[in-house]
């Protein structure tokens, strides 16, 4: 089945009394961000999505795929699962090296050119992280931030899912600026659930959770869409500064005075 758009319908909060936001559509392309404070219900929403809830959740909530409900005993074909999650806490339990870990993967996906598609991944993948990611390094051995961005690519590129989903990628200090420039040249849907500024901003369309429930749709207007074209700027100073810490330089007040003048121009 070809997914078009999504919909979701609202249910309710924790304490049960209905949502503000009674529904909204997800189409390809979008890219939408999900934020509201710790423990109000982003991830419980992220989550309704990739279960296509039919009221059958805490939340109450139905997921429509092209304006149908799906049916309970509705399952995917695994390897055409329209969904990828990539989740707060992933660990890979597997000790291939990445090499084949992603040549499975695309074997299974059924990919023509298994060599291109896997180079493509890490490239994709080493853009996000600061430390390279190897073919022939364990799964388990890779870092937070490399086990995040090599998942995001391989949901991006061989996963060819429609859907992706991911939850607080800032935390795991891959480039999110970065990623989402990449992810825009994707004809895909991505959820962002996110603390960040930045992220929210340079998505579509932001919902706004409190106690569980979804409270408003907020569309990023052109003000909002010049606030982060400046917060990029920031962004990029404090990765900048990132960068010469974790090569183990120093910042002199000639390097923080060079970094900060290209906010005042
Ligand atoms: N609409 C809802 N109805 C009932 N329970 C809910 C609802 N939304 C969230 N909860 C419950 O509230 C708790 C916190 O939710 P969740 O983990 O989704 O928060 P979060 O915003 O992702 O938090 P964090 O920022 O810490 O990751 C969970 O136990 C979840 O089951
Ligand atoms: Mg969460």
């Amino acid at each position: 089945m070809e997914i078009r758009k999504i919909t979701i319908i609202g249910g309710n909060g924790k304490d049960g009394s209905k949502e503000a936001v009674e529904r909204f559509d997800l189409k390809m392309g979008d890219i939408v961000s999900i934020v509201g404070p710790t423990g109000c219900g982003k991830t419980t929403l992220i989550n309704d999505i990739e279960l296509f809830a039919n009221r059958n959740t805490p939340s109450g909530r139905q997921v429509l795929i092209n304006d149908e409900a799906v049916p309970e005993d509705f399952s995917f074909d695994p390897s055409k699962h329209p969904i990828a999650m990539i989740s707060q806490h992933t660990n890979f339990l597997s000790d291939l090296p990445v090499g084949e870990f992603l040549t499975i993967h695309a074997t299974v996906r059924g990919a023509e050119n298994i060599d291109k598609i896997l180079q493509e991944t890490l490239d994709f993948a080493n853009k996000l992280t600061g430390e390279a990611i190897i073919k022939e390094t364990a799964m388990t051995e890779l870092s937070g931030g490399q086990t995040r961005s090599l998942l995001i690519a391989d949901a991006v590129v061989i996963g060819n899912s429609p859907i992706i989903l991911l939850d607080e990628i800032e935390n795991a200090g891959i480039d999110r600026t970065k990623a989402l420039e990449l992810l825009k040249g994707y004809e895909k849907i991505f959820v962002f659930v996110t603390h960040d500024p930045c992220i929210a901003l340079l998505s579509d369309f932001r919902i706004v959770l409190k106690n569980g429930a979804m409270q408003r749709l907020i569309t990023t207007g052109q003000e909002e869409k010049s606030a982060a074209t400046e917060m990029k700027k920031m962004d990029d100073i404090m990765l900048s500064f990132r960068s010469i810490i974790r090569a183990g330089d120093e910042i002199s007040e000639d390097i923080l005075n060079e970094k900060m003048s290209v906010l005042t121009c």
